[in-house]
């Protein structure tokens, strides 16, 4: 399975277009928002808050909904020349089924991210997959309904004290990567549920993949939390991940993504 070494990190590279202009996309491995069978707006503003050292966001997985999603972002994408992956999130085990039929069926997918791990999921109406038993199931529904020969990516929450379990969970269900992971829980200021991203959370995604990797050497990890240079990246890769997801950083600078690319790609391929 080819995968980046860097790739845009699900609901932080908006639709492609917006890092147009700062970054070459063809090739680049692109992890749409996620998107659900209905279109929904999102939570109330303020949907995201700084904090000292990263962002606590409550987006409530705002989204135009698979019928959208499928007539206009996703051939912009796909005529960029982006390998896209389509993070998909649903309510029910039956909603995650139904988008991944859609989807295999949808020219230019390059395979599917299942977020099974939204911080704000108490608020947001979601399948809720805290048990690693939950998640395993909502994936070996995708992975039924999607072409065995494309990458189903399991998104799992840094979850220190049961990320072994979870992770081995999603790949017996038939995941064929798990991504470590997605923001962690907090809250907004006004006490809504929402979720810490940036610098703060990167020690607990590197614990986590560091969990992972040591525990289950045979499973294709792809860390990310609170990378924003090739240093950053490099202590996941370190640790054993495949490749790292960038998220908080392309807010603040949307170069982001090119620069760690290019020097991770220098050292790899050294004249
Ligand atoms: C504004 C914003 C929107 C996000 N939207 C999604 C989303 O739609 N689906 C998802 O799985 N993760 C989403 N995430 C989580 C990121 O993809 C990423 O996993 C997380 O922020 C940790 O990486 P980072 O520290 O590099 O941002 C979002 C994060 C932010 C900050």
């Amino acid at each position: 399975m080819r995968l980046g070494p860097v790739m845009v990190a699900s609901g932080c590279g908006g639709t492609g277009r917006e890092l147009a202009a700062f970054t070459d996309l063809v090739g680049l491995d692109f992890v749409t928002r996620s998107i659900t069978l209905d279109p929904r707006p999102g939570h109330a503003a303020p949907r995201v808050v700084e904090t000292p050292s990263g962002l606590v966001n409550a987006i409530g997985l705002q989204n135009p909904g698979l019928e959208h999603f499928l007539a206009t972002e996703l051939p912009w994408l796909v005529r960029a020349g982006v390998r896209v992956f389509v993070s998909i999130a649903g309510a029910t085990m039956g909603e995650y089924a139904d988008l991944a039929r859609r989807l295999s069926r949808a020219p230019g997918v390059a395979g599917l991210e299942i977020n099974i791990g939204a911080p704000d999921q108490a608020g947001s109406d979601l399948f809720d997959v805290r048990e690693p038993y939950h998640a395993a199931s909502v994936v070996g529904a995708v992975r039924r309904e999607f072409p065995g020969d494309l990458p189903v990516l399991a998104k799992l929450r840094p979850d220190a004290s049961r990320i072994v379990e979870g992770a081995r969970g999603v790949v017996d269900a038939g995941a064929s990567a798990v991504v470590i992971g997605n923001a962690v829980p907090a809250a907004m200021p006004d006490g809504r549920p929402g979720g810490l991203s940036g610098p703060a959370i990167g020690p607990v995604a590197l614990r986590c993949v560091a969990a992972v990797t040591e525990a289950l050497p045979d499973v294709v990890v792809i860390g990310g939390g609170g990378v924003a240079s090739e240093q950053d990246a490099r202590r996941f890769l370190d640790l054993g991940a495949r490749a790292v997801q960038i998220g908080t950083a392309l807010l603040h600078d949307p170069t982001t993504v090119a620069r760690v690319r290019a020097a991770l790609t220098r050292e790899e391929d050294p004249a």
